[in-house]
């Protein structure tokens, strides 16, 4: 088993320093690891001591990024907790539409080819994609097995899947939740799960469920959002909403814990009985097409159906705060995780 931890940590050094954009178009500098940003006009350097007291000019975002260091923040709290929240959230509304149109290519097409590529996915296999949305990791394998392959897509929310089957016909839907996966036994090569095994209720559960899926010597290979990382665009979303004092849309909302530590990953698949585990820390940048694109991208969130239903007032200063705080390019930091059945 080989876990690599990410190599940088806010409280011990500063990480690479990606340059934001800002819908103004100046950039900013931060720590990738903890958001700190530097003053504007300094050009802040890998290894500043002075990155981590340094909070900006002030605002809303800077508030937080400064309770993040002082350990008071979203990050601050416990992490053991899962999220008492179902797929059933992405079935409401215009979130599906939404979440494919907006959320899909800045976000989860780019990571779908990082996690294909780490899975090594090859002509002919067998896959099987679990919580696959609107289908952009299957579609991706489809791509690499070709025509002498399969790739099951599986999710509990039918309307991601409908989506999914709409836009992929190459894809096979089923609709089941990853804890019980209506699947046959033995008969996945590959099973892949993109963002979704953080929002599971009974993650153990689901672990023994895919392992079950595949034949033996199959391969699993997962993506979690990394927690102690900035989760933009999703803790702006809902830090926006808490701050204007919408009660929490769903259980755990405003908690920030969508999302796992390295080691509780490793944890889960080697307890499931996964061998050759490994575990790494990977980030890639989004680039958004347009700020409204970002903005619109909380429609495609659970959050989305609560905000829909604010009159317009209200939605009128919910996207204006948005807009302040969103960024046009930002990182984001995955834990990806690979393992293969005994
Ligand atoms: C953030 S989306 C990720 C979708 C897709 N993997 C992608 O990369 O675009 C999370 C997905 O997990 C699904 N999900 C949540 N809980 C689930 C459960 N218990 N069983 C199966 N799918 C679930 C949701 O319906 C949703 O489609």
């Amino acid at each position: 088993m080989a876990v690599r931890r990410p190599s940088w940590k806010c409280r011990t050094g500063p990480g690479p320093l990606p340059v934001n954009v800002r819908a103004d178009g100046t950039r900013e500098s931060v720590c990738r690891s903890c958001w700190a940003v530097a003053e504007p006009g300094k050009a802040a350097s890998e290894g500043d001591p002075d990155l981590m007291s340094q909070t900006g000019s002030g605002g809303p975002g800077r508030r937080a990024i400064s309770e993040r260091h002082a350990g008071r923040g979203p990050a601050a709290l416990s992490r053991g907790t899962v999220p008492a929240m179902t797929g059933a959230l992405f079935d409401l509304g215009t979130v599906p539409d939404a979440y494919e149109r907006y959320l899909v290519p800045p976000i989860f097409r780019p990571w779908a080819n990082t996690l294909v590529d780490f899975a090594n996915v090859s002509t002919g296999e067998v896959v099987l994609d679990v919580a696959s949305g609107t289908g952009v990791v299957a579609a991706t394998a489809a791509d690499r097995v070709g025509d002498a392959g399969r790739v099951v897509a599986t999710d509990v929310s039918g309307a991601m899947l409908a989506l999914a089957s709409a836009a992929h016909p190459m894809i096979e839907t089923i609709e089941t939740a990853a804890d019980e996966l209506a699947v046959g036994n033995s008969s996945f090569d590959l099973a892949l799960c993109q963002q979704g095994f953080q929002f599971l209720t009974d993650r153990p559960a689901a672990a023994q469920a895919m392992k079950r899926a595949l034949r033996s010597s199959g391969r699993l290979a997962l993506a979690v959002w990394m927690s102690g990382s900035l989760l933009e665009p999703f803790d702006v979303y809902g830090r926006v909403l808490e701050r204007h004092g919408m009660p929490e849309p769903f259980p755990r909302a405003y908690a920030y814990d969508f999302s796992m530590s390295p080691g509780e990953v490793d944890d889960v698949l080697t307890a499931a009985g996964f061998t050759s585990v490994e575990v790494e820390s990977k980030v890639l940048e989004v680039s958004w097409p347009t700020l409204d694109d970002a903005v619109n991208g909380i429609a495609g969130t659970p959050y989305g159906p609560a905000v829909a239903a604010l009159d317009h007032e209200d939605q009128r200063r919910i996207f204006a705060a948005l807009r302040e705080e969103l960024h046009l390019v930002h990182p984001m930091t995955a834990v990806l995780a690979r393992g293969r059945k005994p």
